[in-house]
């Protein structure tokens, strides 16, 4: 016992130092959606792989609903290193490239099959790469799905929509869209948007079933209307000069971890924005008007001049393989 109590103090004495276990490389993933929608599934379901494949190695903290940084400040936050992952919609990177414009381009994409299609292939695979030169890589793609509209009367033919004022992203593209309708467009970040809509700042706006559901816009519109005039798609961004310098071990987990949420997103996207859609006509708050084919061609003929003002900066390519994604009928 003596002995014991004697190489104790001796060992304490010398300065020995039983050496502390690793830290976990800890990552926050901030995104502006709530968390029962596509995006907000597949950054847990990111968080639940990357720590079960890297275990003591990463820790993933989620911040979903914008409550670490919301739009206009998460990208500076990736670039200052106070988060490493973000999934900013692809309207969002406007000032950083004017290639991901080209997802902005109303009824472009038929539908986000599509979509999908355009970015497994070798265009939209390059896309994930543009914006190295300002210090974000792309590790993915995940949908959310097709854009609707709202306001507070039903939108039914393109001059329904003249002279209101209508929420979009940080996307020139997308104000030019409703410029081209004879209404005017408002940036505005989307954690403000159902207090502007509820007060009457913006008539109406443009989001998917999910994102108009989870953020209880048939509160505050009365009228939807099922056009499928564009997409919500995300890039998963990373800070990368951080990506870079990780060990390659936590690097080839975290891309296996991103695989598995991609997959999970993409299957449950669709049919989160089905049921988002179904409990917006069960709320008994708003209607949902469902467009004839003549209805719809008046929509597409009205916003599609749009594309010339932006085809050039975007690159001709670019659209031309996008527009093939469609399949023959707009190659
Ligand atoms: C929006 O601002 O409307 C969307 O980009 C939000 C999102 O991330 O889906």
């Amino acid at each position: 016992m003596r002995k014991i109590v004697f190489w104790g103090a001796a060992i304490a004495a010398l300065g020995f130092i039983v050496p502390a276990a690793a830290q976990p490389i800890v990552i926050k993933f901030s995104h502006v959606v709530a968390e029962k929608t596509p995006k907000g599934q597949a950054a847990l379901k990111f968080k639940e792989e990357a720590e079960k494949l890297l275990p003591g190695k990463v820790k993933v903290e989620v911040y979903p609903s914008s409550q670490l940084f919301g739009d206009g400040k998460e990208m500076e936050a990736l670039a200052l290193g106070d988060v490493q992952f973000i999934a900013p919609s692809l309207s969002k990177f406007d000032k950083f490239t004017k290639q991901l414009q080209v997802f902005d381009l109303p009824f472009l994409f038929d539908n986000i099959e599509a979509v999908d299609r355009f970015q497994q292939g070798p265009v939209g695979q390059k896309l994930l790469t543009s914006m190295q030169s300002k210090g974000f890589l792309g590790l993915a793609y995940w949908h959310n799905g097709m854009k609707q509209l709202s306001a507070k009367k039903p939108l039914l033919v393109p001059s329904d929509a003249k002279g209101l004022k209508f929420r979009v992203q940080a996307s020139d593209v997308l104000a030019a869209q409703f410029q081209q309708l004879g209404a005017n467009p408002q940036k505005l970040a989307f954690s403000e948007v159902y207090q502007a809509l509820q007060l009457g700042t913006v008539d109406g706006q443009e989001n998917t079933w999910s994102n108009c559901y989870s953020q209880k816009y048939q509160e505050v519109q009365s009228d939807f209307t099922h056009t499928d005039h564009g997409v919500i798609d995300y890039m998963v961004v990373t800070n990368a000069s951080w990506w870079k310098k990780l060990p390659p071990d936590v690097q080839a987990g975290l891309k296996k971890a991103m695989d598995v949420a991609t997959k999970l997103n993409n299957e449950v996207a669709g049919k989160l924005n089905a049921d988002a859609k179904k409990k917006i006509a069960e709320s008994g708050s708003a209607k949902i008007h469902e467009l004839t084919p003549a209805q719809r061609a008046e929509w597409k003929k009205a916003m599609e001049p749009v594309w010339a003002k932006f085809e050039g900066g975007i690159g001709k390519d670019i659209v031309d393989a996008a527009k093939k994604s469609n399949g023959a009928s707009k190659s």
